[in-house]
């Protein structure tokens, strides 16, 4: 496995601080590594500094054995491209134009750029009949964020950075988006970083996983292994809080179909602690009462055959 981006004593220092510190981190060609992270831990500045957009302040960068620095900045751009948070299509442009700039701007012929947006469209499930002559403003958000994750991808350059790009869209959209992900990193062979907070969809994408904390790397893994052996007590406690916010929703949508209790014999009160014990107990036909923010329920295994037959 050869290395396509290598971090070298990196360091990016602000007058409020360093955003990121001595980060040292090689990503392997052809992998999908995540960036994960609370909120100014500094993914971001990581990112930019890869494709230039900030400089760091000491260490260097390479790319393909190269210094960053040595590349003109068109050409490393070029090889890089870049899906942002917020959906950043040309809203004058049609969809197929939008995922054809920039096959166009680097002289692909005609007939290949045509074949290249209906070949990207198809894939996804936008019929290219119907969406490529649209406006942006014409599709969902979902279906924008669909185009632009296209768009970054049409040149098939060598790598893709992702940044959050997923986190202002509802729950099924996520879902979807994340297989698009999985599903072009796999046929197209490409290398993927991306960034997330979330240590879910973290684990879901990763090949590997950088967990970062206040500028640093604190652990760089395979999922498997983070979960096996977080490096630390915090990554521990990042996993596990991301692993019981992942019961919430779905916990607060069963309660719907549950009976509210007012004499619990068997309270539970935390999300894993329900994973854990729930499942046995209603197999055996007994309820049980859980506690949530709107009070307590009696769950059995008609309330849980009902809310998966509700949510198929
Ligand atoms: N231009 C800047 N000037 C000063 N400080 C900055 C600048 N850009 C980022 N920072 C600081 O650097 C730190 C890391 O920021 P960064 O944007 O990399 O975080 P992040 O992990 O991407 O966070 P988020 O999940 O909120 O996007 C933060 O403390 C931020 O306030
Ligand atoms: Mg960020």
């Amino acid at each position: 496995m050869s290395e396509l981006i290598a971090f070298d004593h990196v360091t990016k220092t602000y007058a409020s601080g360093d955003a990121v510190q001595d980060l040292n981190l090689k990503i392997h060609t052809g992998e999908l590594f995540v960036l994960v992270g609370e909120s100014g831990s500094g993914k971001t500045t990581t990112l930019k500094m890869i494709n230039r957009l900030i400089a760091p302040t000491s260490g260097t960068i390479q790319f393909k054995g190269q210094d960053i620095t040595s590349y003109p900045i068109r050409e490393l751009r070029w090889q890089i491209g870049y899906v942002l948070q917020q959906i950043a299509l040309f809203p004058n442009m049609t969809v197929g134009q939008n995922i054809a700039l920039i096959p166009e701007l680097r002289h692909m012929p005609k007939a290949e750029v045509t074949n290249r947006v209906d070949e990207l469209l198809d894939s996804v499930g936008l019929p290219p009949e119907q969406y490529r002559n649209r406006f942006p403003k014409a599709l969902s958000g979902g279906e924008q964020q669909r185009v632009g994750i296209l768009r970054a991808f049409a040149n098939k350059p060598p790598v893709v950075l992702m940044d959050e790009p997923f986190s202002a869209l509802d729950p099924l959209s996520r879902n979807q988006l994340q297989e698009l992900v999985l599903d072009l990193h796999q046929r197209l062979n490409m290398t993927i970083v991306f960034v997330t907070h979330d240590m879910n969809e973290a684990m879901r994408l990763g090949d590997r996983i950088a967990v970062m904390r206040d500028g640093q790397l604190v652990q760089c893994d395979t999922p498997q292994a983070i979960a096996k052996s977080p490096a630390t007590d915090w990554v521990a406690e990042f996993f596990a809080g991301t692993k019981a916010r992942l019961m919430e929703a779905p916990l607060r949508k069963l309660t719907a179909f549950a009976t509210p209790d007012t004499a619990p014999n068997r309270p539970l009160t935390s999300p894993d602690a329900l994973l854990k014990s729930i499942l046995p107990v209603i197999a055996q036909g007994e309820k049980v009462t859980i506690q949530t923010d709107s009070g307590k329920f009696k769950i059995d295994a008609q309330a849980v055959l009902n809310f998966l037959a509700a949510n198929a």
